[in-house]
């Protein structure tokens, strides 16, 4: 495998600016109307990010969670072989037909073997899991030494924390769920305390200080631009700042 640690590539303009928070946001707002346009925006977002990191080119990546395969054409696209594995076959068959390369698994008991991947990539699916630090450390079990976890999620105090119940879920996650279901009549699609549960920053903070796996090379704000990346040290504030707390660890 390849997938060596590598500088930048000098033709990824990527730079975590003003302009790029500011698109991503609009994107954002037209997700429920227009997916491809948000999730195949994220998708290059994330190609561009994770070339920071490692050399895409010829490096076996898996993507736990992945969804409906926004994210395959881009990291594909970059050179990647592209592995994803989901729990759930609808989310999966979103665009259509499940492609060769999926795999049907929970991101806590991946069904791979030790150091199989270059890079292990997840994004907003941590949130989602009953046990997000099993799922993390899971992700790094199988990481080769020297490859890469990126560990991404949407952090609860955050605006989105609630997801489609949002913000209701400042007033509490069961009471917002409730509230949802007596105003539009069926539960939300994140049903909070089945598929949606509280992750903060302060835990995903404590978790890359304590884990052992790997060295942890970044811990930010997915979305925010740079000059705001200081703010994950603020206590309280960094909660209600972070829409997503990205953490990258280099494997052991
Ligand atoms: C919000 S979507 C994120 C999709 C994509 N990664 C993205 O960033 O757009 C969350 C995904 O996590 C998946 N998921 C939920 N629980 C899971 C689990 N235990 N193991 C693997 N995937 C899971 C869901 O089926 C869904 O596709």
């Amino acid at each position: 495998m390849s997938g060596r640690s590598a500088p930048p590539r000098s033709d990824t303009p990527w730079r975590a600016d003003l302009r790029r928070s500011r698109q991503l946001f609009a994107d954002f707002r037209v997700e429920q109307t227009d997916p491809a346009r948000f999730y195949g925006a994220l998708a290059r977002d994330s190609v561009g990010q994770l070339s920071g990191y490692l050399d895409l080119r010829g490096a076996t990546m898996l993507d736990v969670g992945g969804g409906p395969g926004f994210f395959r054409d881009a990291f594909e696209a970059a050179g990647a072989t592209y592995w994803a594995l989901d729990a759930d076959v609808g989310e999966l068959s979103g665009q259509g037909a499940i492609a060769a390369g999926t795999v049907i698994g929970d991101g806590m008991r991946l069904p791979f073997r030790d150091d199989a991947v270059d890079l292990c990539y997840s994004s907003n699916v941590l949130e989602h899991v009953p046990d997000p630090w099993r799922m993390a450390e899971e992700m790094l079990r199988v990481t080769r030494p020297g490859g890469i976890a990126f560990i991404s999620y949407t952090s609860w105090y955050g605006p989105w924390g609630g997801h489609e119940t949002a913000p209701w879920h400042f007033l509490g996650g069961a009471r917002a769920r409730r509230r949802y279901l007596a105003r539009h009549g069926h539960e939300p699609k994140n049903r909070y305390g089945e598929s949606l549960f509280e992750v903060t920053v302060k835990q995903g903070l404590d978790w890359a200080r304590t884990q052992r796996l790997g060295e942890v090379v970044d811990v930010i704000p997915r979305y925010n631009p740079r000059w705001a990346y200081g703010l994950t040290r603020v206590p309280g504030l960094r909660e209600l700042v972070t829409w997503n707390l990205v953490i990258v660890v280099r494997a052991r």
